[in-house]
């Protein structure tokens, strides 16, 4: 994979852009990202929110969960043919208890009140004090620019607000974009790797943080 060349950019810089998730001042624009949202910043700025999934919402959370399964096959447990599978009322069921639960939360990413990135986040069934996320994924043309961070963050300021005191995610083992964003986080790996899903040759590797004081992750770079 090629490294990336960035430059830093205030949000201040760009009248009309803010972030409001108050974790990440900062937003960068890589050179080599897809740059529909960063045009959008530089021709009259807009705003990243992070914002939980209602229950109305589960159209929109069907359509980026199905879009996010089609275009990331090797990142994902589950896959595009089991999901699609799912009537509305599955559907429509699912967002419903998320949306209504106090041990589970799904965030949407919203560009202007575009969907553009999703997580979901849930205390662990068996193990008291963990918080698992799953599910984050960010659209091709939003990536890049601080929106799988400000997603991250946000799950994971959940998990803080929840008690937990670790997080867990699972990630497939290759040199990827999730893979450096979760090891720039503070994750570290435990146990051994699996499958990422029956019969796959792909391997997925369970890591942790431990919830407490963090460095901060981003700073302005020129
Ligand atoms: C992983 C993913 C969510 C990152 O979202 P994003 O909005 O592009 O990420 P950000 O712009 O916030 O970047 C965060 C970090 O990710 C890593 N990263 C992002 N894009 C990268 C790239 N092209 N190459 C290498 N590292 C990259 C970097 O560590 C980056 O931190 P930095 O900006 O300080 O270097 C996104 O690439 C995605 O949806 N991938 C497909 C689905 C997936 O793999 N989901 C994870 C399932 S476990």
């Amino acid at each position: 994979m090629g490294h990336r060349t960035s430059v830093g950019i205030h949000i201040q810089a760009y009248p009309g852009c803010s972030l409001n998730t108050a974790l990440n001042p900062i937003i960068r624009i890589s050179s080599d990202a897809p740059l529909a949202l960063a045009e959008a910043m530089h021709n009259g700025g807009g705003m990243l929110a992070i914002r939980p999934v209602a229950a109305t919402d589960w159209q929109s959370y069907r359509d980026l969960r199905l879009r996010a399964l089609r275009d990331s096959q090797e990142a994902f447990a589950s896959t595009h043919e089991r999901e699609s599978g799912r009537d509305d009322d599955d559907w429509r069921a699912r967002v419903s208890a998320v949306a209504s639960s106090s041990t589970a939360q799904a965030f949407f990413a919203h560009w202007n009140n575009e969907a553009c990135g999703l997580v979901w986040c849930k205390a662990s069934d068996v193990e008291l004090g963990v918080v698992e996320i799953f599910q984050i994924w960010v659209t091709p043309d939003a990536r890049g620019i601080g929106v799988g961070s400000a997603l991250l963050e946000r799950a994971i300021k959940w998990a803080e607000d929840h008690g937990a005191a670790r997080v867990r995610l699972g990630v497939t083992i290759a040199d990827s974009p999730a893979m450096n964003l979760y090891k720039a986080s503070g994750f570290h790996a435990v146990g051994a790797p699996e499958p990422l899903r029956e019969g796959s040759a792909l391997m997925s590797q369970s890591m942790e943080l431990n919830l407490g004081p963090r460095p901060a992750r981003k700073e302005a770079r020129s």
